[in-house]
């Protein structure tokens, strides 16, 4: 069944997009939007006229099938285990929660409540990354060996969670939907420059079952090369490339660009020597933010009305993202290489 009505809750930095995902798929009065600061709820009625903005989530629960969370990190585990045990389907932003316990937790109390719960993992739902995925999956750039993520740039420093939560989660999440395995082994380095408790730079290198390696790097301290299409006043890169025996592609998320590499190395006259076939652009669609959360609200809605298990869900980006994030603040602290928690 269809939600009659859905929930909003928090309408900070990301609410614009989100709001203006919902009001592509529902009816401005099957629309609430929580938020405790008076200047958002005037925000959000002004964009959207029509919704319901109320100041305490709870007073708009009542009359919600279900709810979308965008809160500040340290408070997702709260807000969405209440949610989950009131019965509510609960669409969660990255990061999930904060750690494989809260996720464990928010596990269990769902599969009580036989709730549907998504999280919000953007990338999963990119177009260019969609087309990426397909290409692996059907054999086209060969036996995958090294993934590359850079997810960089100088912006603000968010108060609730550093680099390895906020932005690392990103591409820690899509590396492992791309090659269809949880990163067994994990070494991060990380700093605090600006002394707040949380890293400001943030790079990780992921090793898998099968060999394949993955490096990704974060940070706000490093130049990124666009201005940034959810931070304002940010200017960063989010770019992945992607090689195998067979090629490679390489995806900047913010230019829209996608290139195809096909390229082997052959052993000739003594050496390896790469092969070049014929590469080039590729033409993917392009997608803005709004129309990137409309699909995982789409596919959100979906998996209420059929039961089934989303792609996003709780297992793969709740309690197996984060235990590989758990690993990579263990390793950044003992400074070696840690093995992922079963
Ligand atoms: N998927 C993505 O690409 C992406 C992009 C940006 C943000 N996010 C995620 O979305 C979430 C929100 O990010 P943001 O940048 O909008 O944060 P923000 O700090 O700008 O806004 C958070 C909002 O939540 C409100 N809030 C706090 N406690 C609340 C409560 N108990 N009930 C209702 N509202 C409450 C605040 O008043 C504020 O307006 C974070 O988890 C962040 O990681 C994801």
């Amino acid at each position: 069944m269809t939600p009659t009505r859905i929930l909003q809750i928090g309408y900070g930095a990301f609410g614009a997009t989100h709001l203006d995902a919902w009001a592509r798929l529902l009816p401005a009065e099957a629309i609430m939007v929580a938020d405790p600061r008076p200047d958002a709820r005037t925000a959000a009625a002004a964009r959207r006229p029509g919704i319901v903005a109320v100041a305490d989530w709870r007073d708009g629960l009542a009359s919600a099938e279900a709810v979308d969370i965008l809160t500040p990190t340290d408070t997702h585990h709260a807000i969405a285990a209440e949610a989950i045990d009131r019965g509510r389907h609960v669409f969660l932003e990255k990061p999930m929660t904060a750690d494989a316990a809260e996720a464990r937790d928010l596990q269990a109390r769902a599969g009580r409540a036989g709730v549907v719960v998504q999280g919000g993992l953007y990338f999963r739902f990119h177009p260019k990354a969609r087309a990426l995925r397909d290409i692996v999956r059907a054999g086209g750039i060969g036996r995958l060996r090294f993934l590359q993520g850079r997810f960089a740039g100088f912006k603000r420093a968010r108060g609730d969670s550093g680099a390895l939560l906020n932005d690392a989660v990103h591409f820690v999440d899509l590396f492992g939907w791309i090659t269809g395995e949880r990163a067994e082994t994990v070494h991060a380095v990380t700093r605090d420059h600006f002394g707040r408790g949380s890293e400001d730079l943030a790079l990780v290198t992921l090793t898998y079952p099968s060999g394949v390696v993955a490096h990704v790097e974060t940070g706000y301290v490093q130049p990124g090369r666009w201005p940034d299409t959810v931070v304002p006043g940010a200017v960063t890169s989010k770019e992945i490339k992607v090689s195998g025996s067979e090629g490679a592609v390489e995806i900047d998320f913010a230019a829209e660009t996608m290139v195809r590499h096909r390229v082997r190395h052959e052993f000739s006259g003594g050496l390896w020597r790469p092969v070049f076939g014929a590469g080039g652009p590729m033409a993917v669609p392009g997608a803005d933010p709004v129309a990137v959360v409309e699909a995982e609200l789409a596919h959100f809605l979906d998996c209420i009305r059929t039961g089934r298990e989303p792609d996003a869900g709780l297992a793969e980006c709740g309690v197996g993202l984060a235990l590989v994030l758990d690993a990579a603040r263990r390793s950044a602290a003992d400074a070696t290489v840690t093995k992922v928690g079963p």
